[in-house]
């Protein structure tokens, strides 16, 4: 299975990654991170190229690593600066280093060509520092599951009825359509349900008791992003679809890290522009959260079961596919451009001739 190589991925949380050696795996490679004296993060490949040692199972010099087997010692950029018993260091000795940023709490990591690793792409979440809005880091969903099965999950607003009954749907939406629209490097789907019985998430969190109006907006950014904007207002308000602002409004933010062909990880948070700065809030939201995505979690997880197993029919389509199906053509594309991309850019004649 091929990935989206140019892109920011999540790497982890800020808290996940200190000055010992750990390791991660990020679209099947291993990768070793860790901060450097100044706070930074390095991130070199995590397999010596001499006998192929991990080297997170080596130590830090410094902020260099060396090799646990024989000694061979990078430094943050991955280049060799040691080969014990020799002075000479061949220009092959060398480990990949991978660009990282890190903001609003979360270490970027770009997968691709080097040269076009612009940070100017990550995702911004202007609201972060914005005092009408709290962050807060919720946790790292393990899920084993593709991370396509995972991202359109993001952007398929009708499963919330039948999903999450007691948090994030009930039975008034079961039959309201999803429209779908895309906006730049986003595909959006979105429905609004008027005047009906609040969700358990705003009964518990909003306090609603009477009737509301309910939005869910899924906006799904490739590769790996996800935003949820859902809220509740009083339905006697009627507010309008681009006043959302007025009720009670939570974004779920999701960072999906492929980790292996059936294995993603997924790194939760949420903003809200109610109940600012209150820690219990951020705790009944995560608590809800956690039902919820328990209940996603098991829903990818068997039917990553089922995909293992040999296929009879390919699976159908229905009206509320839209968003995943043009979230996965997305991502074909994109994948299909860096390959193409690397065959026109290839100098490297198909042909070796010999005299
Ligand atoms: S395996 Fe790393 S120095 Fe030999
Ligand atoms: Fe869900």
């Amino acid at each position: 299975m091929e990935f989206v190589r140019n892109a920011w991925y999540v790497a982890g949380w800020s808290s996940e990654i200190d000055q010992e050696l750990r390791r991660f795996t990020i679209l099947n490679e291993h990768i070793v991170m860790y901060r450097k004296a100044d706070g930074t993060v390095a991130a070199l490949e995590d397999r010596c190229p001499h006998r192929l040692l991990p080297l997170s199972k080596g130590r830090r010099i410094g902020d260099d690593i060396q090799c646990g087997y024989h000694g061979m010692t990078f430094d943050c950029d991955g280049k060799c600066v040691r080969i014990p018993g020799q002075n000479n260091l061949p220009a092959s000795a060398y480990v990949d280093a991978f660009p990282v940023e890190e903001r609003h709490d979360i270490v970027w990591i770009w997968m691709g060509d080097k040269d076009k690793a612009d940070p100017s792409e990550i995702f911004s979440i202007p609201e972060f520092d914005d005092p009408a809005w709290t962050a807060h880091q919720g946790d790292a969903l393990h899920l084993k599951s593709h991370y396509l099965n995972v991202a359109e999950n993001l952007v398929d607003p009708a499963h919330v009825s039948f999903v999450h009954p007691t948090t994030l749907g009930n039975a008034s939406s079961e039959n309201v359509p999803v429209h779908v629209s895309t906006e730049g490097k986003a595909i959006v789907a979105w429905r609004w349900i008027r005047d009906s019985e609040p969700i358990g998430f705003f009964k518990t969190f909003g306090g609603f008791t009477e009737n509301v109006d309910r939005w869910h907006y899924y906006y799904l950014y490739t590769p790996c992003t996800a935003v949820i904007d859902f809220g509740s207002a009083p339905a006697r308000d009627n507010i309008a679809e681009d006043e959302r602002n007025k009720g009670n409004r939570i974004f779920a933010l999701h960072f999906m890290t492929p980790v292996t062909d059936s294995y993603t990880i997924d790194r939760w948070m949420h903003l809200r522009n109610t109940a600012l700065e209150d820690e219990t809030a951020s705790d009944s939201i995560d608590a809800m959260f956690r039902i919820a995505f328990q209940e996603d979690k098991e829903v990818l997880e068997a039917i990553q079961l089922e995909e293992d197993r040999p296929a009879k029919r390919r699976p159908i389509r229905i009206a509320i596919d839209k968003g995943p199906m043009v979230y996965r053509k997305r991502i074909n594309d994109m994948i299909e451009r860096e390959r193409t991309h690397d065959v026109a850019s290839n100098t490297t004649p198909a042909f070796v001739y010999h005299d």
